[in-house]
């Protein structure tokens, strides 16, 4: 089974000095991107360039998978990526689209990156579909407060969703639809 291998940030609810919002560029990654966005999730998760650069031009040829940056002068600082998954049965999570990875470069963090990233992915969803789904780690409560602050409410706990191990602990499914016009 997979492993959710990830740096969290360290949270920080209120934190004492903030940065300026910072206006990124959100746009789909192409081909070229690739080498861009494999050293950036190499610098914030690990891994090696070689293998985050094989994974990120699999999710580019996916069907029913979105793979968008978001780009400050040109840098790209953010990845994140949505996709159809099939239902895992193993481990109970439902077919449907769901947020895969967001990450925001160290240095540009808490200038709404994150935020921006996801409203775009859940946009693109609801074109397709009326949840939007996602899984977090219980210990990434950055990440959790991200997701509930755009909408998510959990739907259960687990050891895994989609065949991905949380290290150390349960994770959470997380699903949000639609505003009500
Ligand atoms: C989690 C992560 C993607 C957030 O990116 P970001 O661009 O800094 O997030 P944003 O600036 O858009 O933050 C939006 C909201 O999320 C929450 N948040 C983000 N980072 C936080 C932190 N370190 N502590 C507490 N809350 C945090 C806050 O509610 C924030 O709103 P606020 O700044 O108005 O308080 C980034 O820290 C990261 O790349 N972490 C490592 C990878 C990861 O954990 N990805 C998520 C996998 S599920």
């Amino acid at each position: 089974m997979a492993r959710m291998d990830l740096r969290f940030a360290g949270y920080l609810p209120h934190p004492a000095e903030r940065d300026a919002p910072v206006t990124a560029v959100v746009a789909e990654a192409t081909g070229d991107d690739v080498p861009m966005l494999a050293l950036l999730q190499t610098r914030t998760r690990g891994g090696s360039a070689g293998e985050w650069a094989d994974r990120i031009h699999r999710a580019l040829c996916s069907e029913r998978s979105l793979v968008i940056t978001a780009k400050v002068s040109g840098e790209a600082v953010g990845y994140a990526n949505a996709a159809f998954l099939p239902e895992h049965v193993e481990d109970g999570a439902p077919a449907g689209y769901y947020l895969t990875g967001v990450t925001v470069a160290p240095d540009w963090r808490r200038r709404g990156i994150a935020r921006l990233l996801t409203r775009r992915r859940m946009d693109w969803i609801w074109e397709r579909d009326s949840a939007v789904w996602c899984f977090i780690s219980a210990k990434n409560r950055a990440s959790l407060d991200l997701h509930r602050e755009l909408g998510f409410d959990q739907v259960t706990v687990g050891a895994s969703f989609q065949g991905i191990e949380f290290a150390g602990g349960e994770g959470w499914l997380l699903r949000a639809h639609p505003p009500q016009p």
